[in-house]
């Protein structure tokens, strides 16, 4: 007897792919909706309740979306294909042969996801970029202008570009390994395939004019991104964590005795009366008066930031409140709230917000949301809501964040804070995050991973081997969303290695002079979408072509002739205008990567290269950092602390280059949400050429709304080499 079944398969997939239909696969018919300007729609299969834009709290900026320029939906609709596969739903999205993919969370070790595969799994990293991952947002930006969201709290596969459909009509050249020069193991694949272990999804599709047009629609959608408090952006230090209010203050003055600048300070777990599993009720030992405690910081202008992690003490008074809303498993013994219930998320807050916000905390630090296996909830475990155990570990970070950032946000104050645990939908979330793990260089490619996916990363600085790493560590923080020393353990200090002291500050004093310039950073991050940290594939005409590829075949390093692509995972931009090139403990000079245009150093003005690759050897003292032609720079005198709203500084307005520029000056009061109703201002610094051929400068305001900043001086930076 013949076995007719495969036959008849195979028959069915060549007569049409897309339209299987049997028992265990059916395809699905996609109608895509435009939902904002440039964002597209599709609910797929039985779409699931719950899922990650909700858990966020999601509100797009429909807007700021309406006034970006009308583009067309980026792909060819009838090359995307849905497929109900034995239960689960199987996506299928069309890759062009030069395309190239970027995103899908927060990767640590590259860039470029083509020719690799992913399982989304909110984890702590553990030194594989495989998906398992703080942030493992179900988002991808590709090089030619477009994204893709799975809207789903699910542990989602994403193979990009790794797959060869025999149905498919675009097949890769068959070659003979022996002979063949070219032979790969990764033979051209033309698709992005998805499995997707649920009935359904909702999918968005973002089209732009360029892959940051593409992302900043995609951080749109998520509510923009957020905007700090001024403070937020000042640096900051975590105490080791069983200081008590008088160590704790002592490290204050310290800070104020080395001129050191300091905004706001963390307590780790030794502030609570007991830690894993939690109280969250202050040590009456450590913290007698935490109010007087509190206020005594805010005098000397230091707010604090409170470490807390999800599972509740039996010990704790909030115990028994909770314990209705438990999931079936503990954590280090602490009860796990199934906080997707409003009730339980209440009956926190409202603890909290008595405890703690209403005595003057400015933020907290969410940890261990995110899990190692071996001690977080297993797949197995069940809550009181129809929530399961895979959603909420897909949501836990983002649902506390969320909880956190609108008790703030009722009392119009905002806060910033950081959290272990993310997900698509953060962008307007007030939190960055930050792990265990500890290579610099995989925290430096986190930081460039961090941008394509409306997520903000630190890497932090914990402690060194020797005064160079120090160094090399705190310039690198000083040039991302949050400048922070972890003592939580090491309890070292910025001026732990005295032989580096004076460069560690010096680079802290110039992070505390970029205010205005990264504070409008942040503002167009939150009004525009254009995400702070940027990866150099995001730059506008970034050449593909610029990447070189290496395909040496070796016996143990790269047996299959692997195409590696070069990453460029090393150097990112701050904003629009400035490129930052970190070096590592024991390099004496790097290569830098120059886009298209003319770039000029940062501290000399002189110019450096255009579209080239350049070495640099600045010595220890100075992170390579370059300007764009035209850039523009406004910068304050250098400070301790972040300006109050009402204290007018003056500005040094810096340029580079030879060509005129324009730079949009963004304030507000920089601790409350009036500047959602309109309570902010922008001012156009615009820089440009006489007819004599000089440049010259002009400040002009946009509006008379608030502004903290008094006389502007320009400083033509590239003045000797014109
Ligand atoms: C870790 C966290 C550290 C520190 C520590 C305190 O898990 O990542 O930054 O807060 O807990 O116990």
């Amino acid at each position: 007897v013949i076995n007719k079944k495969p036959l008849i398969q195979l028959l069915l997939i060549t007569f049409a792919f897309g339209c299987a239909q049997t028992e265990h696969e059916r395809s699905l018919s996609l109608t895509w909706e435009e939902k904002a300007g440039g964002v597209w729609r599709c609910e797929i299969g039985t779409e699931e309740e719950f899922d990650l834009l909700d858990a966020a709290g999601v509100q797009p900026k429909f807007d700021a979306l309406q006034k970006k320029p009308a583009v067309n939906f980026p792909l060819d609709k009838s090359l995307i294909n849905a497929t109900w596969l034995n239960g689960k739903l199987y996506l299928r999205f069309p890759l062009d042969d030069d395309e190239q993919i970027y995103g899908l969370g927060l990767q640590f070790k590259d860039v470029n996801r083509r020719g690799k595969v992913y399982q989304l799994h909110v984890d702590h990293y553990g030194g594989k970029d495989n998906g398992r991952t703080h942030a493992p947002a179900p988002f991808y930006v590709s090089s030619k202008g477009y994204g893709v969201l799975i809207n789903s709290a699910r542990y989602i596969t994403v193979y990009v570009g790794t797959t060869v459909r025999i149905d498919s009509p675009n097949q890769p050249e068959v070659r003979d390994r022996n002979t063949d020069k070219n032979w790969t193991s990764r033979p051209k694949s033309d698709a992005v395939e998805i499995l997707v272990p649920a009935q359904g999804a909702e999918v968005l599709v973002f089209g732009g004019e360029s892959p940051l047009d593409a992302v900043s629609r995609y951080n749109l959608y998520c509510g923009g991104g957020s905007l700090p408090p001024k403070w937020g952006l000042g640096f900051t230090y975590r105490t080791h964590r069983l200081h008590s209010d008088r160590d704790v203050i002592a490290e204050v003055k310290a800070f104020d005795e080395n001129q050191f600048p300091l905004d706001f300070i963390g307590l780790e777990p030794g502030w609570q009366s007991a830690s894993y599993p939690c109280t969250y009720e202050w040590d009456s030992g450590r913290f007698p008066q935490p109010e007087k405690f509190v206020q005594e910081l805010l005098q000397m202008n230091v707010r604090t930031n409170l470490w807390l992690n999800p599972y509740v003490s039996p010990k704790a008074s909030l115990y028994e409140k909770l314990l209705p809303f438990a999931g079936s498993h503990s954590v280090w013994t602490g009860i796990v709230p199934d906080y997707s219930i409003s009730e339980a998320q209440r009956i926190f807050m409202q603890h909290f917000e008595k405890h703690q916000l209403d005595i003057g905390v400015s933020g907290v630090k969410i940890d261990e949301a995110d899990g190692y296996d071996h001690w977080l909830w297993p797949d197995v475990a069940t809550f009181p809501s129809a929530v399961d155990a895979e959603q909420l570990r897909q949501t836990y970070g983002l649902i506390l964040q969320r909880m956190f950032a609108e008790s703030y946000r009722k009392r119009n104050i905002r806060t910033f804070g950081l959290t272990r645990a993310s997900n698509a939908g953060a962008a307007h979330l007030p939190f960055v995050i930050y792990n265990d793990s500890y290579s610099h260089e995989d925290f430096i490619t986190a930081l460039v991973n961090s941008s394509f996916n409306g997520i903000l990363w630190t890497p932090e600085v914990r402690s060194s081997e020797t005064g160079e790493e120090w160094l090399r560590r705190m310039q690198s923080v000083c040039f991302s969303p949050m400048a922070m020393i972890n003592a939580w353990a090491s309890g070292t200090r910025p001026w732990s290695f005295p032989e580096v002291y004076d460069a560690v500050k010096a680079v802290a004093n110039l992070r505390m002079r970029l205010l205005p310039y990264i504070y409008s950073t942040f503002a167009e991050y939150h009004f525009r979408g254009t995400p702070p940290i940027r990866a150099i594939a995001l730059i506008e005409n970034f050449d593909q072509s610029e990447v070189v590829e290496q395909n040496n075949l070796d016996d143990t390093k790269n047996p299959y002739e692997e195409a590696v692509r070069k990453d460029i995972k090393d150097q990112f931009m701050l904003g629009d205008n400035l490129l930052v090139a970190p070096m590592f403990s024991g390099q004496k000079s790097r290569k830098v990567i120059l886009p298209s245009g003319k770039w000029f150093d940062f501290y000399t003005g002189n110019f450096v290269g255009e579209r080239e690759i350049i070495e640099v050897s600045p010595g220890i003292e100075k992170i390579p950092l370059f300007v764009r032609d035209g850039g523009i720079i406004p910068m304050i005198p250098s400070r301790l602390h972040t300006p109050k709203n009402g204290e007018i500084l003056p500005l040094e307005i810096r340029h580079y280059g030879k060509s005129p520029g324009k730079f949009l000056l963004y304030d507000d009061d920089g601790e409350t949400y009036d500047y959602e109703s309109g309570a902010h201002s922008w001012t156009e610094l615009t820089v440009v050429s006489t007819p004599e051929g000089d440049l010259r400068g002009e400040v002009k305001r946009l509006d008379n709304n608030i502004y903290n900043y008094g006389k502007a001086e320009w400083v033509f930076r590239t003045e000797a080499e014109r």
